[in-house]
């Protein structure tokens, strides 16, 4: 086309030259060739030309506009190496920073002793009625069949109303560790992060080594140009669009998997596709099936895929009513150990570029034999709970769970009735797991009519309106946590477009590296539970209707697709892998 007029004027101009000018001919021509693809290339490439010629000084003043920067310029004017922590206000009063990128540079490990459950795996007894109530509810109020807690601290009554009733717990979304910058250092080097050499200059990003790549990577995030109107990004769902959108758009172009062929069914490479576990045995399936993101070669992956299912551990190696899962517990950590000693990944970084996604409640407690699995492995957990010390904010991710009733229709039943036509103020339906549900029932249970709070579903209720078209009709579904901090709820909320109330202390919240909940949810402190209904009725109409409308926007970053699509909830959930990943990357 272009390229080839190019070369053909050339050679017609220099046409009739002898032996030698022939020579020169055709290095002009080739000279032209190369120019003019360059040429067209930097217009038709989705990225800047940067990303293929990064010259490493220039990176961070590429494409940003002055006004993009006001409190950080200084920082970056001092070159790429001082940019650390220290960019962060360090005395911020605000008691909720909000989690950039950069904040999580650098973190603290929690204090093991004082968070961890008690060292012993004896569970505490499953109670028998639990199990009976649940078989005809299942079905029609968020299917709460779950195990009931393996660990408490003593004295955390969490089938107590009245103790914890009394006591205060911390805020919902906890803020991040606090930062301390020489012990992450020693920290990072004690885990084996690889020591990168620094960028080599004019290197294209395909031709860079993986540590390289996510050295890059880091540096654009930081530096990501301004998004002022996306057409698939409505910018008030997100923190921050243009660090979404740019994080989004490298692990789309550098982001490598490796996936361990190691391990048999039915723990590994067995999807279970159905059920308030689903999101695991999804990701699993997608994950596998990818073509675009997995590499045969480990040697060029940026993540590590340790592909089992949590459930599938309970349901192959738990003995009922045994209470005990050490057999678990041994299983992985064997497992780990067998990787680490076949493969030089593990060892490379001491399993920090190592991830797992696992959705059944006893996800965070299975790492626990394996000391470098536990601390260092990103684990994306349905039971993301900061206060037991396992799942860590920043470096682990919070994964989503979706209750999936028909595997071969998983988007069954999303959407819901407008605004004008929710007449219920607040439903709840389910059963009384865990420290919260019995206070919420014994405030609002048959208290108000606005309130319609129920345990499992009437029979005379539920032929009027199922538990679904509830959700369907209702302002607000409150979400209130289970034995565990997460809800199949939430996701069901955002599904029927009703406004989630989510009622869990400790939890940090789906994908809250990227999201901004306070735009289309409503968090409720467990304490608050006695003042609701004010608190929901004091959200002005025009609040809500945002909020309402910003739910159906969300809709699309949660819903499974047989064939993963652009921004839903299989790459938003791998693309916080990955953003946590890099938050790792010292720069
Ligand atoms: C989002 O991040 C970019 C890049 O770090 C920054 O320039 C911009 O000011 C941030 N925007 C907001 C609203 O915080
Ligand atoms: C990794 O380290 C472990 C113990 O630290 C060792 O047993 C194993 O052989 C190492 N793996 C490789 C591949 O060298």
């Amino acid at each position: 086309m272009e390229a080839i007029g190019l070369w053909k004027a050339a050679t017609r101009r220099l046409g009739g030259a002898g032996v030698a000018g022939r020579w020169r001919r055709d290095i002009v021509a080739v000279a032209l060739v190369v120019s003019a693809a360059a040429v067209i290339l930097s217009f038709s490439a989705p990225y800047p030309v940067s990303v293929w010629f990064p010259p490493p000084s220039a990176v961070s003043f590429s494409h940003r506009t002055a006004s993009s920067f006001s409190s950080s310029s200084s920082a970056v004017a001092g070159g790429d190496s001082s940019f650390d922590g220290s960019l962060l206000p360090p005395s911020n009063p605000i008691p909720i920073p909000p989690p950039s990128l950069s904040s999580f540079l650098q973190y603290e490990e929690p204090v093991a002793s004082a968070s961890t459950p008690p060292p012993s795996s004896l569970v505490a007894p499953l109670s028998s009625s639990d199990e009976n109530s649940d078989d005809e509810e299942v079905e029609d109020s968020g299917g709460d069949l779950k195990m009931p807690p393996l660990w408490r601290k003593p004295g955390d009554a969490s089938h107590s109303t009245d103790s914890t009733a009394t006591t205060v717990p911390p805020p919902v979304v906890a803020s991040p560790p606090p930062i301390s910058k020489s012990d992450a250092v020693e920290g990072k080097s004690s885990t084996g992060e690889p020591k990168v050499p620094p960028l080599l200059p004019q290197i294209p990003v395909w031709l860079m080594s993986p540590d390289q790549q996510l050295i890059y990577a880091k540096r654009e995030i930081d530096h990501a140009p301004l998004v002022l109107d996306d057409p698939d990004l409505y910018a008030p769902l997100f923190r921050n669009v243009s660090v979404f959108k740019r994080s989004y758009e490298l692990m789309e172009r550098i982001l490598k998997v490796y996936i361990y062929k190691d391990g048999s069914r039915p723990i590994f490479h067995f999807p279970d596709l159905k059920g308030i576990y689903a999101s695991e045995g999804w990701f699993m399936k997608l994950m596998e099936g990818n073509k675009q993101f997995v590499v045969k070669d480990g040697k060029k992956a940026h993540l590590f895929y340790l592909p089992y299912g949590a459930r599938q551990l309970e349901l192959t190696l738990y003995r009922p009513d045994s209470h005990n899962i050490n057999d678990l517990l041994i299983f992985l950590r064997d497992y780990i150990n067998m990787i680490s000693a076949k493969y030089p990944y593990w060892n490379r970084t001491r399993g920090t570029d190592h991830f797992f996604v696992a959705c059944h409640d006893w996800g965070p407690y299975t790492t626990k034999l394996h000391d470098e699995f536990k601390r260092n492995t990103i684990k994306a957990l349905c039971n993301a709970d900061v206060s037991e010390g396992v799942f860590i904010r920043g470096k682990d991710v919070s994964l989503p769970e979706t209750y999936i009733r028909t595997p071969r229709r998983p988007l069954r039943d999303v959407g819901g009735k407008p605004v004008s036509q929710r007449s219920i103020l607040a439903f709840f339906a389910g059963q009384m797991h865990g420290r919260v549900r019995p206070i919420l029932i014994q405030y609002w249970r048959g208290k108000d009519a606005d309130m319609r709070i129920y345990e499992a579903l009437p029979h005379r209720v539920a032929k009027k309106m199922s538990y679904i078209q509830h959700m369907k009709t209702s302002k607000f579904c409150i979400c209130p946590m289970g034995y565990e901090v997460n809800s199949p709820r939430i996701v069901e909320a955002i599904y029927y477009e009703c406004v989630p109330v989510i009622i869990a202390d400790n939890f940090v919240l789906p994908f809250d590296e990227v999201l901004d909940w306070s735009a289309f949810s409503v968090v409720v402190a467990e304490k608050d539970i006695p003042n609701l209904k004010d608190i929901l009725l004091k959200i002005p109409l025009r609040q809500y209707i945002t909020m309402q409308m910003n739910v159906k926007r969300l809709q699309k970053h949660f819903l499974w697709h047989a064939k993963p699509i652009k921004y839903d909830i299989f790459h938003m959930i791998l693309h916080s892998v990955w953003f946590n990943r890099l938050n790792q990357i010292q720069v």
